[in-house]
């Protein structure tokens, strides 16, 4: 018989046909995230699983799973919702799906910058509830872009791209990282890398793209808020937690900083109501990789680490190839 695939949500057709063509491949079919019962039962007894980044991988999930299993294929860059640990410890191969989403991410990096900046969503609202009752020099002000300084937390590949889009806009970019990275300040001429609080205090827009890991939850918090300049906007596309999201309000409402563009929340789907009040504030659905060629190709990506795993080959996007010698 074909191996049986299991799909935690439905991914656009192309990964499902691509799948199809070499597995039995069953989907969740409801147009909802897994209950934690649903996700124990139905990973039993799989060669392989697509999951999602709202999926908890953890040890209990990965025993469930069992000794038949060969991979997780996890259709998101980032793994935090998985224990790759455990998952070595259980012989099980975890992928993900780096590099198709760059751009994307960076492009809706921008489109919270300008429409927080500019205040769009607010303004918009404004329109359509039929508020504008004529041209005000003091309506809906906002921040100039053209000139600032962006501040790029973590100069992986969005980081980096994200940075790079700033050209056009003569910004100065500062960025901060474990460490000097070259390929970024190739990538961006001009580029300076400083300490966090210097990129804090210096920065117009700060843009975090490091990946959620017990180091970076809560990077930024009180503290951080009041080094930053009042002016100041963060733009969070990477992880929720990353963002102490209770300080943010507060920081907010006392005017350490000026506003927030966020596509992750600290408790998604759920995010501090209070967040909602301000104009200065965007909140999107966590949709950074949401253009319908990446959420394809993501599912492509994910469908050939399952593949390669299921021909007892490395897959493309391993994060723990180590493995695959323990299963052979
Ligand atoms: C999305 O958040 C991803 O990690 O791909
Ligand atoms: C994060 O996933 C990055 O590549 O910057």
């Amino acid at each position: 018989p074909k191996p049986n695939v299991y799909v935690t949500r439905m991914l656009p057709k192309p990964a499902i046909d691509l799948l199809k063509e070499h597995f039995h491949v069953e989907i969740n079919p409801k147009n909802r995230v897994l209950t934690r019962d649903e996700l124990l039962k139905n990973v039993q007894g799989r060669d392989a699983v697509v999951s999602l980044l709202t999926d908890i991988i953890d040890e209990e999930v990965l025993t469930a799973a069992g000794q038949k299993c060969k991979i997780f294929a996890n259709y998101a860059v980032g793994y935090n919702n998985i224990d790759v640990a455990a998952a070595t410890e259980s012989g099980i191969l975890v992928s993900n799906t780096p590099g198709v989403l760059t751009d994307t991410t960076a492009d809706l990096a921008w489109a919270l910058l300008f429409a927080t900046a500019r205040q769009v969503v607010a303004a918009d609202k404004f329109m359509r509830l039929g508020q504008y009752l004529g041209w005000d020099p003091l309506l809906f002000l906002g921040q100039d872009i053209t000139g600032k300084t962006l501040g790029i937390l973590g100069s992986g590949r969005i980081g980096t791209a994200t940075a790079k889009k700033s050209i056009g806009f003569d910004m100065k970019v500062l960025y901060h990282d474990i460490k000097p990275n070259p390929d970024f300040e190739m990538a961006v001429p001009g580029s300076q890398f400083v300490n966090k609080e210097t990129l804090l205090k210096q920065s117009d827009f700060v843009s975090i793209h490091v990946p959620l890991l017990e180091a970076t939850k809560h990077l930024i918090s009180d503290r951080e808020f009041k080094l930053m300049k009042k002016t100041a906007i963060l733009i969070n596309t990477a992880r929720g937690p990353i963002v102490d999201e209770k300080a943010l309000v507060r920081a907010l409402k006392d005017g350490e900083i000026w506003g927030a563009g966020l596509d992750v929340t600290e408790y998604e789907p759920d995010f501090e109501s209070e967040l909602a009040e301000f104009d200065n504030v965007v909140i999107l659905p966590h949709i950074a990789s949401a253009s319908i060629e990446t959420r394809t190709m993501m599912g492509l990506m994910a469908a050939r680490n399952v593949i390669a795993a299921l021909n007892d080959e490395l897959p493309p996007n391993c994060l723990n190839p180590g493995v695959l010698n323990h299963q052979r």
